[in-house]
């Protein structure tokens, strides 16, 4: 089943948009005109596909990986409590109405 989720573009405008199960939330995003630049396709080698998602979504996420934190650290505007790659993170029917915000373009 697909998610509904709400997306705040980088002007603070928010709309809602489907995540359906087969994406990254990367790819829903991208699939939906977000302008999300996700130049190395998902590898976790850019960062510019990062977000951030509320504080109690991420713990939830579990872990993120040496990599993520690393692109992730030196990432514009990263927030160690919000920041996610979204590329990395994978579909989960315990993400259905969860917010996303755009990060500042790299
Ligand atoms: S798309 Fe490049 S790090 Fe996510």
């Amino acid at each position: 089943m697909s998610n509904n989720i709400t997306v705040i573009d980088r002007a603070g405008s928010p709309s809602q948009v489907e995540w359906e199960p087969e994406q990254t939330l990367m790819e829903a995003l991208r699939d939906n005109d977000f302008p999300l630049l996700a130049s190395c396709g998902g590898t976790a080698s850019c960062a510019t596909c990062h977000v951030y998602l509320e504080p109690q979504v991420v713990s939830g996420l579990g872990e993120r990986s040496e990599d993520e934190i690393e692109l992730l650290e030196e990432a514009e505007g990263f927030d160690a409590e919000t920041s996610r790659l979204s590329c990395q993170v994978a579909h989960a029917q315990s993400l259905d109405g969860i917010t996303v915000t755009l990060a500042p373009e790299e």
